[in-house]
């Protein structure tokens, strides 16, 4: 991806923040909760040092501080989804819980600084996937874990195909008018063409040195949640 590109995505977010935790909500069918609450367990966040990429409007980081992360650092290069995820946190006046405005390629924390690095539905907004892993693993701990949720490559057969002809076609003029941005939900299923695999994502991080890579599908075959150790 360009650095005009990334300026283009971060602007998309910019711009999609007042909808995003409805649309959210509403295109998983109310499951995405879920899938954040199985990732932060995923990171074992008790008493733990976190950190969560990409943060958005600040959940995930919120679950990590529910299930004992002893502080979530919440990081976003949008400053406007730092804007509703302030919004969000300010309300339980959590001290421990920090947001930085941060590019996921070039994370501004010394090595080895977090015993838990997550991300959710992230990666295929980077523009470089292995080189925005290998920063997440540059910044844990030896031992600490990496999980990425997010959407993958769905099934072969009936569910599948009726999966793909909603995800391509439905949903984004659907989400395009809720969100009054058409033009930000047509990118969705834009930037799932061309990621990789579930099993291909694992090799990745298997690649960057990382062990224990493995993953569990989620909705359907739809969502896949990947850790690995540094
Ligand atoms: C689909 S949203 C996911 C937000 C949140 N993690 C969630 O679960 O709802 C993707 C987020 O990643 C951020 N993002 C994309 N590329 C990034 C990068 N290179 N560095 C930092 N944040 C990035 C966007 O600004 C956006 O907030």
């Amino acid at each position: 991806m360009s650095t005009d590109r990334a300026g283009n995505v971060r602007q998309m977010f910019g711009r999609i923040v007042p909808r995003y935790d409805l649309l959210n909500r509403l295109m998983s069918l109310g499951m995405d909760g879920r899938w954040r609450r199985a990732a932060a367990a995923s990171a074992r966040p008790a008493g733990a040092r976190a950190l969560d990429v990409g943060a958005g409007t600040g959940d995930l980081a919120l679950e990590l501080r529910r299930q004992g992360a002893a502080y979530v650092v919440a990081a976003d290069f949008s400053a406007e989804m730092l804007a509703a995820a302030r919004a969000k946190t300010a309300a339980s006046r959590d001290t421990r819980l920090a947001l930085a405005l941060a590019d996921a390629l070039h994370l501004p924390f010394p090595d080895a600084t977090f015993d838990c690095v997550t991300n959710a539905f992230v990666l295929r907004n980077l523009a470089d996937i292995p080189a925005g892993l290998a920063e997440m693993a540059r910044v844990l701990t030896p031992g600490g874990r990496l999980v990425c949720l997010d959407m993958t490559q769905p099934p072969p057969g009936l569910f599948g195909s009726l999966y793909r002809w909603y995800f391509n076609h439905l949903l984004p003029p659907l989400a395009g008018a809720i969100s009054g941005d058409p033009a930000a939900y047509r990118y969705l299923p834009h930037s799932l063409h061309g990621f990789p695999p579930a099993p291909d994502l694992a090799a990745i991080l298997t690649d960057l040195g990382l062990s224990d890579a493995r993953y569990r599908l989620l909705a359907g075959g739809t969502v896949a949640l990947h850790t690995a150790r540094a």
